[in-house]
């Protein structure tokens, strides 16, 4: 007997979501479909184009590209023609895999937005879940100082459309290419800096005792230590000034760093400087990154990752594309809902589950046939319409017409077979008038209809 599909032994057992998952119950399917359209319409105004790709891929895509930490997390599973697979835990493999297939006949710079589902197995706790939808932002086929921050300006704009300002959140801006060439600078050779990129990204995720324990396991000496911790430390206009001091008469390190300087002036220009700081404690788990790196963070309570991203320079050829440069970040409905959540910010529309534009009653359930074929009508125009399947007093009915948060009730009754018209009660002030039906169909939202109407 197929393994798979063998009954359980237990009658009657109860289940519950698979650990790291949600159910969606109708509110909370109105708060992801809320931060899904304010993601859509964010993309769509900074001019991305939507696109989206299977929800697996070959393991190797991820073995190969996303490093350590993604790979350790990964769902994996053989299919039966012994392929192994993996549920995507990031889309930017799939981004490159799909521009590298078309490379040629793209138009650049390709300015892409995808809104997937994704699948990490990692420690379920505050703001990070098994599965969840992630927002991508990304600019492909151009490697331009505006581009780095045109994607930093995106975040930004969607960070200011859900209420979230520079005193909740900061965008910590770093290049991995500017510390590179510090460390080649200070004599670091180059095999091994991906290892000293892993100990400095800890910076704020360790004590200072444990992250200076980490710094000088990778140092040969004090000398390399103390250089280390000062690059490591460096941070806002006085980090920056320091590194000048350290990049001096270093062609490579200096052309880094008017880069760096350069984005910070393009952000200032495009009016969210005040959301951005240097630092180089923001280096990245993801090991396709050469370039600008970012991570915004939780100013108060939550001061966990909510947004990351960077430049892969050499992502596209790695999947066998063309030479073609890339910019992006991802960013989470789990930690924007929660971050919303615990600054008091998610707007009552966020969990609405169900929209009753109006409630539709009848006075006297011989005119209950009347309410149906009105319902159809408004509904075909476009109303979210209504009504009671029990027929009951007017009263309950209103009940249940405020219950739904419907903002107006129509009520059907006697002068609708003396004169075709309705009343039409405004829920939240109790005013009601009286229309003809012609007139209410032909401008339902005209409350309170003057005469000229
Ligand atoms: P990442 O830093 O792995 O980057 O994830 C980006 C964001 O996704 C995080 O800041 C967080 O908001 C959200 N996120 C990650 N893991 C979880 C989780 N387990 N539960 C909830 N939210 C999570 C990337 O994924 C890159 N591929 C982003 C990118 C796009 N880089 C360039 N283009």
């Amino acid at each position: 007997m197929n393994r798979l599909i063998h009954r359980p032994k237990v009658k009657n057992m109860k289940f519950q979501a698979p650990k790291g998952t949600r159910d969606f119950y109708p509110e909370d399917m109105a708060a992801r479909n809320w931060i899904m359209e304010i993601w859509r319409r964010v993309s769509l105004r900074n001019g991305f184009e939507e696109y989206d790709g299977p929800i697996f891929e070959l393991l190797d895509l991820y073995k190969a590209k996303s490093g350590e930490g993604i790979v350790s997390e990964l769902f994996h599973f053989e299919d039966r023609g012994g392929r192994e697979l993996a549920i995507r835990p990031e889309m930017t493999p799939t981004l490159a895999r799909m521009i590298a297939a078309r490379a040629n006949s793209l138009s650049r710079p390709i300015k892409w937005f995808s809104l997937p589902r994704l699948c990490r197995a990692e420690r379920p706790q505050r703001g990070r879940l098994r599965e969840f939808f992630q927002w991508n932002i990304d600019v492909v086929g151009i490697d331009d100082v505006v581009s780095d921050a045109e994607c930093i300006l995106v975040a930004i704009d969607f960070f200011r459309e859900v209420g979230l300002t520079p005193d909740d959140v900061v965008m910590k801006v770093n290049s991995r290419s500017l510390l590179s060439s510090l460390l080649a600078a200070q004599g670091f050779e180059k095999q091994r800096h991906e290892e000293i990129f892993a100990v400095l990204d800890k910076r704020d995720k360790l004590s200072w005792e444990a992250f200076v324990e980490t710094v000088e396991k990778v140092s040969r000496d004090g000398e390399e230590k103390t250089t280390l911790l000062s690059i490591g430390q460096a941070a806002g206009p006085e980090g920056l000034a320091g590194l000048t001091e350290m990049a001096k008469e270093n062609a490579a390190a200096e052309a880094e760093l008017d880069r760096l300087r350069q984005l910070l002036a393009l952000l200032t220009s495009m009016g969210v400087g005040e959301y951005c700081r240097f630092d180089m404690g923001v280096v990245r788990g993801l090991a396709y990154y050469t370039g600008v790196v970012f991570e915004a963070f939780g100013k108060g309570e939550f001061q966990r990752a909510i947004c990351g991203g960077g430049r892969y320079g050499r992502l596209l050829e790695a999947v066998g594309g063309p030479p073609m440069s890339g910019i992006g970040f991802g960013t989470s409905d789990v930690v924007i809902l929660t971050l919303l959540a615990e600054l008091n910010r998610l707007p009552a529309e966020a969990t609405k589950a169900r929209r009753v534009d109006l409630f539709l009653i009848d006075a006297d359930p011989s005119l209950f046939d009347e309410v149906l074929a009105l319902a159809a009508r408004l509904r075909r125009i476009g109303l979210a319409a209504e009504f009671s399947y029990r027929r009951q007093a007017l009263g309950k009915q209103l009940k249940q017409a405020s219950a739904c948060s419907a903002s107006r009730a129509v009520i059907v009754g006697s002068e609708y077979t003396q004169r075709q018209a309705v009343s039409v009660k405004d829920l939240a002030s109790g005013e009601q008038v009286e229309i003809g039906v012609d007139r209410f169909l032909a401008n339902p939202h005209g409350w309170p209809w003057s005469d000229s109407d």
